[in-house]
């Protein structure tokens, strides 16, 4: 709770939390507004979540209508809003995916996705089957279990003793690519990481791989090739190996496709989603499964979870109300025509000296930020240079709210390589808007550069 003194506001009161200077007073479209009257491109809807834009208006009608039936009921009550949403799901998941079960967020989502998968083997007769591999520098959640999954050192380190010990593989990466090789060639030989490591462990010990299709942690935004995936779906078949898409963040759209994975010739056995779905309107995520996994659960298996708020009637109503939204108002398209737009600025972005890489697809973009080097290599800022703080400070002053510059003045950089900062816009964000936020963006990174003085 904040204790409001006077006119001054403070967080004391509110556990470990350290907002930004700016204090929210309302937001609309692809915009953010302070108490001042400052007004703040919202440039990737918080951490990729609000894709729909502030105050839709098919979404708030959507919740209100619902609030006016009801909000909440038991979960073993036949809630229609519930079947709803997975109706709707289904008809835009990828073929051969059709049932999902709803919880209210992306760690949820990813935690109920592994335990489907135990559940699974468990069934077949295969209870070895435990082990999940994930990529090294992936994040898929803060619970104990999607942390194990995470290969990131710098949010499990005070945890180390209670993290489940599950191997983990080199991801997809570019930027480690032989000059003799294809992009498809070396994708096929990361690929086979996977296969190695099952063997290793032994086929009967694991349940599942899990990654995300848009790469993560230094390789975020880096998109693998079609024979990566073609690969790793063969390893995983070979092996009776599930594999997870953890789709939170590039589900329902955010690629220009209804999923990531749906720009690729193979699909996943099970696909976690959340952020998206909702627009974040109200918490909401799942697990999209294959046909395949859920006829060993129809045969009678029940499956063994459950979470009070999976399936909330007003989060489901959302949902419906944005799956409709990117439907009927075309925002796949519009999303690809921005995606156009957007990675127009690529040439203008590289041109700062301290901008090493953009990537990226539809719209998500990464800009890779380092600290130029005389002789061309890569450098990267030493924590007590504050480059991520002060690049927050001239995005802000610029009137642009960042994905990274929304950790907060205490985030230190842990990336090997650059810091990662992501643009990635309402898909309702107009070709004005854009070419508004973009000069912001490029006119902050001259600011930021300019020997990082900004206080
Ligand atoms: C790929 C991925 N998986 C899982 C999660 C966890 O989602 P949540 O924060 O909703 O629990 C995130 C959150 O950013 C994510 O990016």
């Amino acid at each position: 709770m904040s204790t409001t003194t006077g006119n001054e506001t403070t967080w004391d009161n509110v556990f470990s939390y350290h907002p930004m200077p700016v204090d929210l007073a309302s937001a609309d479209g692809v915009f953010l507004f302070d108490t001042q009257g400052e007004r703040y491109f919202d440039a990737s809807g918080g951490p990729f979540a609000v894709s729909m834009g502030h105050g839709h208006p098919r979404l708030t009608k959507a919740i209100a209508e619902q609030l006016s039936s009801y909000a909440y009921v038991h979960p073993m009550l036949g809630n229609r809003r519930r079947a709803d949403l997975c109706d709707r799901i289904a008809e835009v998941a990828p073929k051969g995916m059709r049932a999902s079960y709803l919880v209210s967020g992306g760690s949820e989502a990813v935690e109920t996705a592994i335990k489907i998968a135990r559940q699974y083997h468990v069934a077949r007769g295969n209870g070895g089957k435990h082990k999940i591999i994930s990529n090294y520098e992936s994040y898929h959640g803060m619970t104990l279990a999607t942390m194990s999954l995470s290969g990131n050192p710098g949010t499990t380190r005070h945890y180390d003793p209670m993290m489940l010990q599950w191997p983990k593989i080199e991801q997809y990466s570019d930027y480690r690519k032989p000059e003799s090789l294809s992009r498809d060639e070396w994708g096929v030989l990361v690929a086979r990481e996977l296969e190695k490591t099952i063997l290793y462990h032994s086929a009967d010990s694991v349940a599942a791989y899990i990654a995300t299709p848009h790469g993560c942690g230094s390789d975020y935004g880096v998109v693998p090739p079609d024979a990566y995936w073609r690969e790793i779906r063969r390893i995983c078949d070979e092996n009776d190996v599930l594999f997870i898409a953890d789709e939170v963040v590039t589900g329902f759209g955010r690629t220009g496709k209804w999923f990531g994975m749906d720009h690729y010739s193979v699909d996943p056995d099970m696909i976690a989603f959340a952020k998206g779905v909702s627009s974040s309107y109200v918490p909401l995520g799942g697990v999209i499964v294959s046909d395949v996994v859920n006829e060993v659960f129809n045969k009678g298996v029940a499956f063994v979870h459950g979470f009070t708020n999976g399936g909330n009637a007003l989060a489901c109503a959302v949902g419906c109300a944005v799956i409709e939204a990117i439907r009927e108002d075309g925002l796949l398209e519009a999303v690809r025509e921005r995606e156009a737009q957007l990675f127009s600025y690529r040439d203008r972005l590289l041109a700062h000296p301290n901008v090493a890489d953009v990537r990226g697809w539809g719209l998500f973009m990464v800009l890779e930020l380092v600290k130029p080097d005389p002789d061309g290599k890569r450098n990267f800022f030493a924590p007590q240079e504050q480059a991520e703080l002060k690049f927050q400070a001239a995005m802000l002053r610029n009137g642009v709210a960042m994905y990274s510059t929304l950790y907060g003045p205490n985030r230190r950089p842990v990336m090997q390589r650059g810091l990662p900062m992501w643009i990635a816009p309402a898909f309702i964000i107009s070709e004005t808007e854009m070419i508004e936020m973009m000069d912001r963006v490029d006119r902050a990174l001259h600011q930021w550069e300019q020997g990082m003085t900004i206080p």
